[in-house]
C-alpha cells in the first residue's frame, strides 16, 4: 500500500490520533501488562486490535507548528466563500474537511476539471469477441485520453468512467424502461405528466438517452413530460445544455438544467416525480466517529490544519446537530436494531481494557452525514418522489483500520495511487465512499417516506438484477455470450422506491 505521494509538500499524513493532542486521550492507567499473545479467538482479536492502536499512539507528530496557537473553526461553506487556497490554522469537522477538499470552487478536486470518460459513440457489442476484448478496447481509449490530459496539464485530473457512458445508450434506456414501467403501473402517477429530476448529470448522456428512449417508445408520455437536471458543476451544466445542439441530435424541448448543488435546493416540488441519482452520492462527505470503549458514547472527529499545513485529527463528544440527528435516526431503527461494526462486543472490550496502553476509543467509523442530509432534502422538498439511485456498495483499496472507509487516491505519473488516510492536501485527491445500501434504504424510508400511503416498499437490487428486469440485453451481448450489462459494475447496487 502506498502511503506517500509526492506532488507538493507532504501530502499524505498518518492518521494523527497521537495521544499528546487527542482531546479524548487513551486511558492507560491501571492497565496490566501482558507479555504473551492470547490464545482464544476473542483474545487474539483483542491483541491484534491492541497492537494497531498502540502503533497509532506512538506515531510521532510531524508538525513544527505550535499547537497552542488558537485555530479558527470553519465549515466547507465558509471556506467556499472566503478562501481561494486551502486555509491554515483552522479546525473543521471531517465532513467539512472532505467537502472542502472535493468541492471548494477554487481548489477543490472537482474544480480542477474532473472529466467523465465518454466514447464518441456507443459500442457495437456484437463486434467484440468477449468481455475481455471489450475491456481491452475501453482500456486503450481510456489510456489515450489520460495521455492527452497529462500532456496538456501538469495537475492530476480525475477521469471517471461510469456505466452510463460505457454502456450507452443501453444503460440509459434501461433506466427509462424502469421509469416508464413504474409510471404506467401507478394510477395516481400516470394521470399527471411524467416529471423527472436528475441529480449530477455528468456529460448529460443519461438525460439524453432517457429522453430519446421515451420519445421513441412512448410518444404520448413524452409529449407531456418534463426533465430537470440539478448539477453542481458550472462546466458540466454548460456541457449538458450543449447536448441539445450537437450534430445529428434532435433536441428535446422539455429540459431544464439547474446549475446548483442539491444541498442548496429550496423549492418544494409537490407533484409526483422520479428522482434519479447515478454515481453521485459516493463523493458525498462523511463524518468520523469513534466510541468510548467503556460507555459506548460516540465522539466526533475534527481536523485541525496547522500553520505549516500539517493535519491532525482529534475527538470530542458528539455535539454537531447533523451527526446527532443521523445517529438518532440510525439508533431508532428496529428489527433488526443497527449495530456499529466499530463498537465490538462487551467481551472484546473487557479483554482489551486489560491490555497496557489500550486506548479508550474504538476504531474510527465513517458515517454518511451528507447522504443523510440528502435524504432529508428528498423528504422535505420532493415529498412525492420515487427514487432511482445507483452507486458502489463495495470498493477495493479503501483506507485501512476503519469502518465504512473511503478510497483516497490521486493520479500520479499516469497511475492511480491509493492512500492510507483522508488527511491529505485538499484538492489533489479523489475521496469516495462505498454505500451500505441496506442501511441507506432503512434510513431513507424513515426520513423520506414516513407518511407515504402508496405501500410500494423501497428495495435494493444489484446492477445485474436491475439489468435483468429492465435492459434490452441482446444489444450488449458479445459474441461469446458474455454481457457487460450484466457482468460489469458488479460492485454497484440500486435503491429504488
Ligand atoms: C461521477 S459523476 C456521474 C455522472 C453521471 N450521473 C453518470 O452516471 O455518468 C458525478 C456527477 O454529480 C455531480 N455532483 C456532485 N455533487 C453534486 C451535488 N451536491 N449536487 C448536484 N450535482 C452534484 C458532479 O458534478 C457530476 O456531474
Amino acid at each position: 500500500m502506498v502511503t506517500q505521494a509526492s506532488a507538493g509538500r507532504t501530502m499524505v499524513r498518518s492518521l494523527a490520533t497521537r495521544s499528546s493532542k487527542n482531546k479524548h486521550r487513551p486511558d492507560t492507567e491501571g492497565a496490566r501488562a501482558k507479555t504473551t499473545p492470547a490464545s482464544s479467538e476473542h483474545e487474539r482479536r483483542a491483541f491484534k486490535g491492541y497492537i494497531e492502536s498502540v502503533r497509532e499512539i506512538i506515531r510521532l507528530p510531524a508538525t513544527t507548528a505550535d499547537p497552542n496557537i488558537p485555530s479558527k473553526r470553519v465549515t466547507a461553506e465558509y471556506c467556499a466563500e472566503r478562501y481561494t487556497k486551502p486555509p491554515r490554522n483552522v479546525t473543521m469537522l471531517t465532513r467539512d474537511f472532505i467537502g472542502d477538499s472535493l468541492y471548494n470552487p477554487s481548489y477543490g478536486y472537482f474544480s480542477k476539471q474532473a472529466l467523465i470518460f465518454s466514447p464518441k459513440q456507443g459500442y457495437d457489442f456484437a463486434r467484440f469477441r468477449d468481455s475481455a476484448d471489450f475491456l481491452n478496447t475501453i482500456g486503450r481509449q481510456y489510456e489515450e485520453i489520460e495521455r492527452e490530459l497529462d500532456d496538456i496539464r501538469s495537475i492530476p485530473r480525475q477521469l471517471w468512467h461510469t456505466p452510463t457512458e460505457i454502456l450507452k445508450p443501453w444503460y440509459g434506456y434501461s433506466v427509462a424502461q424502469h421509469i416508464i414501467r413504474q409510471y404506467k403501473a401507478d394510477r395516481a402517477l400516470n394521470k399527471l405528466p411524467l416529471t423527472v429530476y436528475e441529480m449530477g448529470g455528468g456529460n448529460g448522456t443519461l438525460m439524453m438517452n432517457i429522453l430519446d428512449h421515451i420519445r421513441e417508445r412512448e410518444p404520448e408520455i413524452y409529449s407531456r413530460m418534463e426533465y430537470n437536471l440539478v448539477e453542481i458543476s458550472p462546466k458540466l451544466a454548460k456541457q449538458q445544455v450543449s447536448q441539445q445542439s450537437r450534430k445529428h441530435v434532435t433536441p428535446h424541448a422539455n429540459v431544464n438544467i439547474i446549475n446548483k448543488s442539491i444541498f442548496d435546493w429550496n423549492t418544494i416540488v409537490d407533484r409526483p416525480c422520479f428522482f434519479v441519482a447515478m454515481e453521485v452520492i459516493d463523493n458525498f462527505a462523511h463524518d468520523v466517529i469513534r466510541y468510548d470503549y467503556d460507555t459506548g458514547e460516540p465522539y466526533q472527529a475534527f481536523v485541525r490544519v496547522y500553520d505549516d499545513g500539517e493535519f491532525e485529527e482529534y475527538y470530542e463528544p458528539v455535539s454537531d446537530a447533523l451527526i446527532r440527528d443521523y445517529l438518532h435516526a440510525r439508533n431508532s431503527l428496529t428489527s433488526p436494531r443497527h449495530k456499529s461494526a466499530a463498537l465490538p462486543s462487551a467481551l472484546y472490550r473487557r479483554i482489551r481494557s486489560q491490555l497496557p496502553l489500550a486506548p479508550n476509543l474504538s476504531k474510527p467509523e465513517f458515517i454518511p452525514t451528507k447522504a443523510f442530509e440528502f435524504c432529508k432534502i428528498l423528504g422535505r422538498f420532493f415529498p412525492l418522489h420515487r427514487l432511482v439511485l445507483s452507486d458502489f456498495y463495495k470498493l477495493p483499496d479503501t483506507i485501512p483500520r476503519a469502518v465504512g472507509a473511503p478510497v483516497v487516491q490521486t493520479r500520479f505519473n499516469g497511475s492511480m495511487v491509493p492512500c492510507e488516510t483522508y488527511l491529505v492536501q485538499p484538492g489533489w485527491f479523489d475521496i469516495f465512499f462505498p454505500t451500505d445500501f441496506e442501511l441507506l434504504r432503512r434510513i431513507y424510508d424513515a426520513k423520506c417516506r414516513p407518511l407515504r400511503t402508496d405501500t410500494t416498499e423501497s428495495r435494493v437490487c444489484t446492477q445485474r438484477e436491475f439489468a435483468l428486469e429492465n435492459a434490452a440485453l441482446a444489444h450488449t451481448r458479445t459474441r461469446s455470450g458474455e454481457n457487460p450489462m450484466l457482468d460489469f459494475y458488479e460492485n454497484n447496487k440500486f435503491l429504488l422506491s
